[in-house]
């Protein structure tokens, strides 16, 4: 009786070693999985080159060689199971080179600790907690501080580079925690790059960031709305800023509607600008918004009388073709028209009082371009500290189709706006953000533009006091000979 329940606890406890020893690889698998940086391909090559050799028995001269033959999986269950396990042995045996690695990382990290002299005045050095990876590139090392003061870290940032032969991007205190995180990758992300070139950028193209291998750029055929999000001082209305600069300077028919509620101090540098109207209150905001509205119905009329699905097929037709139709070629000419809002939740919160009825209408044409848009030539960019439903109405969002986050300070805020903890996982670094287009999701740094660095590029574009007389408040731009210019030379 004994010897049965001895034999019972034994089989226990090697099903409950067995099982340990999966958890980590499978677990490498899953984050790797999740995150996209398992090779898949590579592990399914593998995996299915195995199944192969498996089905010619070649696997059976291998247990003869090794001498093991007493092992083989004769019966036809285990065989099944045998043969499973090696369909997916690329991803097993990378979930164990992972978790290798990883205790490689520890045996390192405590010499590194001893040879930087990271102890705590009772001799204790920091504790190794994880070391996870944030994207393909980006990887976060949690450590226990065990009362090591985080300036000691700091100071060993150096060795710490050195030992590892890595970038530290940034050292942050989690004083509730008692943890610190070390934010590192092989390649460096500045923390600083001035927004260079804007002048030569392609049409209808405006520079998201820099990655720490790439310079990525976003085309409005591609990318028709942004939404840009993320806690107070950085870097939303400096993005905003310099996209604005790129887009205006190799975009001559584009026209711009800016609206800042919050404080009107962010878009000075475009005030009384050629093709740029700039509104700081709600009720001009309103009006010009209808007005957008308007010139958005007409296009919409437009693009299906003339049979078409949007600007760009209109932009082919000749104006033959276009007369056929019963569509005056000349009402046709009309560039992109972009509508910038820093801080739409001024918008979005108010709900009571006198404002609340304009406020609606303006909530009304911002979803209605959200929605329809695209084929007209209208995007939109909305930024806002808080992407929760009660600032940004979940109907805009989710027709916003690429958004920037910048550092957020709960994962809940950061799953609100880009569906992860990403941007929850970004040092605090002015100019630092996630940038989530589709499937694409790539930690960046924002090009630095200040405002008197866009003030003097937008100099000789202000209009005189006389032009601005002139000006006509619909914005509009001359007119072109030919339909196809307007828009495909704007890409
Ligand atoms: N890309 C960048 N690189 C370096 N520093 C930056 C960058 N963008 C912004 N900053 C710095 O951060 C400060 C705040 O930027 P900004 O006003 O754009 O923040 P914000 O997110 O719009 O803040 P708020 O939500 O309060 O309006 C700037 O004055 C600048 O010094
Ligand atoms: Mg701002």
């Amino acid at each position: 009786m004994l010897e049965a329940k001895k034999q019972k606890k034994d089989i226990f406890d090697t099903i409950f070693l067995i099982m340990k020893g999966l958890y980590a690889p499978v677990h490498e698998v899953y984050t790797g999985l999740k995150l996209k940086t398992i090779p898949v391909e590579a592990c399914m090559i593998f995996g299915v080159v195995s199944y192969v050799c498996i089905l010619l028995g070649l696997h059976e001269w291998t247990f003869q060689l090794l001498k093991v033959g007493q092992i083989y999986p004769e019966r036809l269950f285990w065989f099944h199971v045998y043969n499973n396990f090696w369909l997916f042995s690329g991803f097993i045996f990378w979930g164990i080179i992972q978790v290798a690695l990883r205790r490689k990382l520890v045996n390192t990290l405590t010499e590194v600790f001893i040879n930087a002299g990271l102890k705590s005045g009772l001799g204790k050095l920091p504790g190794f907690i994880s070391d996870r990876a944030l994207d393909s590139e980006a990887r976060k090392l949690t450590l226990l501080k065990n009362q090591i003061p985080v300036k000691s870290f700091e100071a060993a940032k150096d060795v710490l580079e050195g030992a590892l032969q890595v970038h530290i991007d940034a050292i942050e205190d989690r004083k509730e925690k008692g943890t610190v995180d070390i934010f590192y990758a092989h390649t460096e992300l500045k923390r600083l790059i001035k927004a260079t070139g804007l002048d030569s950028l392609k049409p209808n193209t405006y520079v998201v960031g820099h990655t720490r291998s790439k310079v990525i750029t976003a085309h409005l055929g591609k990318v028709p709305h942004l939404m840009v999000v993320g806690q107070t001082d950085m870097g939303k209305s400096t993005f905003l800023r310099q996209a604005i600069v790129g887009l205006y300077l190799n975009n001559p028919r584009m026209t711009f509607t800016l609206v800042d509620l919050k404080e009107g101090l962010e878009f000075q540098a475009f005030e009384n600008t050629k093709r740029i109207e700039v509104y700081d209150e709600l009720d001009g905001t309103v009006t010009a918004l209808s007005k957008v509205h308007e010139k958005l119905m007409h296009r919409m009329k437009l693009i299906k009388q003339a049979k078409c699905k949007d600007i760009q097929e209109l932009a082919l037709k000749s104006h033959s073709d276009l007369k056929d139709l019963g569509v005056d070629p000349k009402e046709c000419q009309f560039g992109r028209h972009i509508i910038v809002v820093d801080e739409v939740a001024e918008m979005f919160l108010i709900k009571k009082g006198s404002a609340a009825e304009r406020v609606q209408e303006a909530r009304r044409v911002i979803d209605k371009i959200a929605r329809q848009g695209r084929a007209a030539g209208f995007h939109l960019m909305l930024a806002t500290q808080r992407p929760d439903v009660k600032s940004m109405d979940p109907r805009v969002k989710s027709n916003l189709a690429a958004t920037m986050c910048y550092p957020m300070r709960d994962i809940t805020s950061s799953v609100t706006a880009i569906n992860s903890r990403r941007a929850f996982d970004l040092p605090t670094i002015k100019g630092r953000a996630i940038w989530q287009c589709g499937y694409d999701c790539h930690e960046i740094q924002t090009g630095f533009l200040d405002k008197s660095e866009a003030e003097e590029i937008m100099q000789p574009y202000v209009l005189s006091k006389k032009e601005i007389k002139k000006e006509d408040s619909s914005c509009e731009v001359e007119p072109s000979q030919n339909v196809a210019e307007v828009i495909l030379d704007e890409g």
